[in-house]
């Protein structure tokens, strides 16, 4: 009984009727009196008592869709039957519904994942709200050490232990200590800063970082990764160069600079006539992180490397003042509806 009531199933799914004539037959076929629905309700009394649940849902499924069938072939054959035209007026004014475009920010984050997940990367996440350790200390920040200052955040009065991140490299700490090498991540989030908000600057915005731990990890791995991402990021002929920097938590450390996509290295005013704008901080990772982790630096290097969202979407879609990308301005964000999704 069951496999005739799923073939009935099937076939009510398949079923249409190009006339009245048609419909009426497929009516009297399962709901006439000698239909097959009676015929069906007729036998349940015989149906064993540990089916007959089972049975009885399905039966009245049968009977839904039937009624539910003949109802919509109903419907559309009188429309196409007046003579007054179709049923729908056509002429109706038309309820929009708008469907919305991704933000640009997240148009590049996920361009950024899908760049880096071609080579192996994996995605993870951390909390925005971090505690000291993870933020700063794990990442050899010494806690009277001037470059906390550069990240000065936004402290609880209460407990100062507890920040919101000043940046995504706390998601490392986070990884190494819960994961064995090798590591090959990145970690996309939104971070915090104590600053005035202008045009180049905000409270908040968000960070790729990346990390890179294995054995045999060199600096040139690090460079021909970044020079990959910036290919694919930005043009097949976009050069880098690696300037020498400071980060507690690298060493070596760098600054990362491509050729201006706008001059193509030439020289502009939005690369300072100087052919080169800075994309990213990177190096590799500190032996000191890496022990403050659990993870041998004798056996195990690293590297690892952080980039805003924000300025790569500046520099990708031209945009020149920060503060947009907050203030859902539909005008602002429509714009780049037919961008790469
Ligand atoms: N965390 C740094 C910042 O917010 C960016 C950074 C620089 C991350 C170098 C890294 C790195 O992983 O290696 O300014």
């Amino acid at each position: 009984m069951k496999d005739q009531i799923n073939t009935y199933l099937a076939e009510i799914e398949i079923f249409t009727a190009k006339t009245k004539d048609e419909l009426e037959q497929f009516r009297i076929k399962y709901s006439g009196k000698k239909g097959i629905l009676n015929d069906l309700f007729a036998g349940f009394k015989n149906v064993a008592a540990e089916e007959r649940r089972e049975m009885g849902v399905l039966l009245n499924e049968l009977k839904g869709r039937v009624q539910e069938k003949i109802d919509t072939l109903r419907e559309s054959l009188e429309g196409e039957q007046t003579a007054a035209g179709p049923a729908r007026d056509l002429t109706l004014p038309v309820n929009f519904t708008d469907s919305g475009s991704r933000h640009p920010l997240m148009i590049i984050r996920n361009r950024m994942i899908e760049i880096f997940s071609r080579v192996g990367f994996t995605v993870a996440e951390g909390p925005e709200i971090e505690d000291d350790w993870h933020n700063f200390s794990a990442l050899n920040f010494a806690p009277e050490h001037p470059a906390r200052d550069m990240q000065d955040t936004f402290f609880i009065e209460k407990d100062p232990d507890i920040v919101l991140r000043t940046h995504t490299s706390s998601v490392q700490v986070r990884v190494m200590e819960k994961t064995k090498p090798p590591i090959r991540m990145i970690f996309p989030g939104r971070v915090y800063r104590n600053e005035a908000i202008s045009a180049r600057a905000h409270c908040f915005f968000h960070q790729v970082e990346g990390l890179y731990v294995d054995k045999n990890v060199s600096f040139a791995d690090l460079r021909q990764t970044m020079l990959y991402f910036a290919k694919e990021m930005f043009s097949a002929d976009t050069r880098i160069r690696l300037r020498p920097s400071y980060f507690p938590f690298t060493e070596p450390s760098a600054e990362m600079d491509i050729s201006c996509n706008l001059c193509g290295g030439k020289g502009c005013g939005f690369c300072k006539y100087t052919g080169w704008v800075e994309i990213l901080g990177c190096g590799m990772v500190n032996p000191n992180v890496l022990k403050n982790c659990g993870i041998d630096p004798d056996v195990y290097s690293g590297f690892a490397f952080g980039m805003g969202v924000e300025r790569i979407t500046n520099l990708v879609f031209n945009v020149k003042d920060l503060r947009m990308f907050s203030e859902n301005d539909v005008r602002f964000l429509q714009q780049f509806e037919s961008a790469w999704q």
